[in-house]
């Protein structure tokens, strides 16, 4: 299996490479830029939506999921990036979206039946979005209220209906068919619904990972995250064949194995969470190394990126953390340059608050950042301060150091273990390597054996440090 310890990249495509000048990123300028992949030594990369949308959730409201947004290209630069990345040894994986559509989508008014509707006039239940307020919306055509997960347009699919499962069994045939290798599947622990449309119960305890206030006061049991999951992925497996399958499962560790019955991976989401403190990290890692089955991954187009979350400080251990477990290893467009948050539109573009996360690649330090000739849709950060021109020659820099951790993953060796050690420092053995990294602003000891790499030079475990020894 070709993604077991696989690193793979996540392209957010209207910020990665703008080839038209129009200021968005497109499938061309993925092409243009599929060098560096190469150069950086990722195995596949993923691709945030690209499909026709009305934007309302930046993609993830798809209205056709088997063409490609004219603003970042057609089927045909489709199919020549797919064809440039297999030349060089690339994978592909896309994003599917199979619990929602746009409301823009044919399928909503020409097949209502594929989606859920309230049996009343008014909300059924007391179920509530996950962007908070009430997952029912009244269908102004109709008079009718709809459900939906997310924002009220994208309204969700009914996987009790068997036609939809067949039509997204085809959606996903037509992208194996032009190339695609895999799918990153998208907010899947929404897929199906209790049938009754029971309330959900209270919440008793707090969740472990963020939630907005409405969410957090309910239990997800019956409008998402039921059993019948199962036989709704083993669907879309079934149409999959052998491609890769990643599930975006907003939910703790422990309720990932019904997934993983069709799916070969889950997001490590509580690892992902884990504030930067050893203890809290390796409660995290455990368990998920344990399942073996998790993509593990520290920052993504919805949350804070990496740098934001852990500081500047922490980013060269972070990489080496992120890089040497045990399994698959996502790894989003620009942390491996250290980009932070930015500032965002304004006004903004996402109702979520999620734009800072967005914001363009950094090709090298002009005032586009190598980006696009025109006016970029959000403004680069800090391009003068970090690209990956600057960096690319460095042998000191972030980005040599992601290079030099993904050239030397695989030869870690076998197994996993945690191991006991000072306090602040997270410590695990892989094959007859050990692997150290030290949360904390004091020196610790690096354990002995031969240096293999560390991420900061100075004697011992310095502070902020990563390091690899092999005995
Ligand atoms: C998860 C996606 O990553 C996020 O961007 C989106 O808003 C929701 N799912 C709904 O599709």
């Amino acid at each position: 299996m070709w993604w077991r310890d696989a690193v793979v990249y996540q392209i957010y495509p209207r910020s990665f490479q703008d080839a038209d000048g129009d200021g968005v990123g497109d499938l061309r300028g993925i092409a243009e830029r599929l060098d560096y992949l190469v150069w950086l030594g990722v195995d596949a990369f993923w691709l945030s939506p690209m499909y026709p949308s009305p934007l309302a959730d930046f993609g993830y409201d798809v209205s056709d999921y088997t063409a490609v947004d004219p603003q970042l290209g057609s089927l045909d630069d489709f199919d020549r990036l797919v064809a440039a990345a297999h030349e060089r040894g690339l994978r592909v994986l896309l994003d599917l979206i199979p619990s929602h559509t746009s409301i823009e989508h044919p399928w909503f008014r020409e097949n209502p039946d594929w989606y859920i509707w309230s049996p009343v006039e008014g909300p059924p239940n007391n179920w509530v979005s996950a962007f908070d307020g009430p997952a029912w919306s009244r269908d102004e055509r109709s008079g009718r209220w709809y459900m939906h997960s997310f924002y009220p347009e994208q309204p969700d699919l009914d996987w009790r209906n068997p036609e939809v499962v067949e039509a997204v069994q085809g959606v996903v045939r037509f992208w194996r068919d032009r190339g695609a290798d895999g799918f990153r599947l998208d907010a899947i622990d929404r897929l199906v619904k209790d049938e009754q449309l029971r309330d959900d119960p209270p919440a008793i305890k707090p969740f472990p990972l963020p939630l907005h206030e409405d969410a957090a006061k309910l239990e997800l049991l019956h409008s998402g995250n039921r059993p019948e999951v199962v036989a709704a992925l083993k669907a879309i497996r079934q149409a999959a064949g052998d491609a890769l399958l990643v599930g975006e499962v907003f939910r703790p560790v422990s309720e990932y194995p019904r997934y993983l019955e069709a799916l070969d991976l889950v997001f490590a989401f509580e690892f992902l969470f884990s504030p930067w403190n050893a203890e809290r990290l390796r409660a995290a890692i455990e368990p998920a190394a344990e399942l073996g089955r998790v993509a593990w991954v520290m920052s993504n187009h919805d949350f804070d990126r990496l740098a934001t979350r852990v500081g500047p400080e922490n980013l060269r251990a972070a990489a080496l953390l992120l890089l040497t477990l045990p399994g698959a290893a996502f790894v989003y467009q620009g942390d491996e340059i250290g980009l932070a948050n930015g500032p965002g539109g304004d006004p903004p573009f996402d109702r979520a608050g999620r734009d800072g996360m967005r914001h363009p690649m950094q090709w090298d330090s002009g005032p586009a950042g190598g980006f696009t000739t025109g006016k970029p849709w959000l403004p680069p950060v800090d391009p003068q301060q970090r690209s990956v021109e600057a960096q690319r020659n460095d042998p000191g820099s972030l980005l040599t150091l992601y290079r030099r951790l993904i050239e030397l993953r695989r030869g870690l060796g076998e197994g996993f273990r945690l191991l006991d050690a000072e306090p602040g420092v997270v410590a695990y053995e892989r094959g007859d390597h050990v692997v150290t990294v030290n949360t904390t602003s004091e020196p610790r000891s690096r354990p002995r054996g031969e240096l293999v790499l560390a991420t900061h030079n100075g004697e011992g475990l310095p502070a902020h440090a990563g390091a690899i020894v092999r005995n």
